[in-house]
């Protein structure tokens, strides 16, 4: 079955987002593929990463409908479609939906529902579909996602956030509610060392699909505001990308 839906979850501050936008730059070098990113993290870092200006977000889009009956009506005639592909951003490369902030203190329902549609709406023009999740298992209860092909679940080795990990884990693998989640693993960042030593894995308590070191050059990077996007091929998170999302498709062709 080819891989279409690949969401990159786990506790916050954990690297989702620096894994997700390597991915994309190893998917984009690779080139072929019709790639849609979609940021579903409010803090909206994946732009910053990506070095992109965004032309709006779901967020902004359901500030600018009065009410939900607008929204029924326009999904009914069918305009909010082309409001929804009003606020893709084209980059090189690949397109990028961003959720953004909800307008009211504490609720994402609505802005989670529109997002939904918005995945559902633009998803089958894509070949990927590549996405920088919240922290938690929060979206996958409430279904955002119809079909996730590949969940990657980041922890570092922090207890916290291995137990995040699990709970995710958990979730995926319960299938509840209609989640359908093809495979779901781990990875492991931040790891210092040549790799994972056998005490890591066993604190893992799941299955390890891949890992990153922990990278001077790209906290750097990072640091100084530059987009991850233009680390170089040398970098060792880039290779550590590399070898993960090979990984992801060769099971693909097996
Ligand atoms: N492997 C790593 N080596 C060095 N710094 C890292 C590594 N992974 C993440 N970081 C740094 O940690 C911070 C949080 O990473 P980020 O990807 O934004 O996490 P999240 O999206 O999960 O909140 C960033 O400043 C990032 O540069
Ligand atoms: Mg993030």
């Amino acid at each position: 079955m080819a891989i279409k839906t690949i969401a990159v979850t786990g506790k916050g501050g954990t690297g989702k987002t620096m894994i997700a936008s390597l991915l994309i730059r190893q998917l984009v070098k690779q080139g072929g593929k019709k790639i849609l990113v979609i940021d579903a993290d409010s803090a909206m870092s994946l732009p910053y990463t990506l070095g992109i200006d965004i032309s709006g977000s779901v967020s902004g889009l359901r500030h600018e409908l009065v009410g939900p009956e607008q929204g029924r009506q326009m999904k009914r005639d069918g305009s909010l479609k082309d409001w929804i592909g009003g606020i893709v951003t084209h980059a090189e490369g690949f397109d990028l939906l961003v959720m953004g902030r909800p307008e009211e203190p504490g609720c994402f329902c609505a802005v989670n529902e529109l997002l939904k549609y918005s995945i559902g709406t633009l998803a089958g023009d894509y070949d990927v579909v590549i996405i920088d999740g919240e922290a938690g298992p929060e979206q996958l209860n409430r279904r955002v996602l119809p079909k996730i092909d590949v969940l990657l679940v980041v922890a570092d080795m922090s207890a916290r956030s291995l137990a995040t990990a699990g709970g995710i884990l958990d979730v995926a693998r319960a299938g509840e509610n209609g989640i359908r989640v093809g495979r779901a693993g781990l990875v492991l960042n931040r790891i210092r060392g040549d790799e994972p030593n056998a005490e890591m894995l066993g604190r893992a308590q799941a299955d390890v699909v891949g890992w990153f070191p922990e990278d001077a050059e790209l906290n750097r990077f990072d640091r100084d505001g530059n987009p991850l996007l233009k680390l170089p091929d040398s970098c060792e998170c880039v290779k550590a990308a590399d070898k993960l999302l090979k990984s992801i498709f060769s099971e693909e062709d097996a």
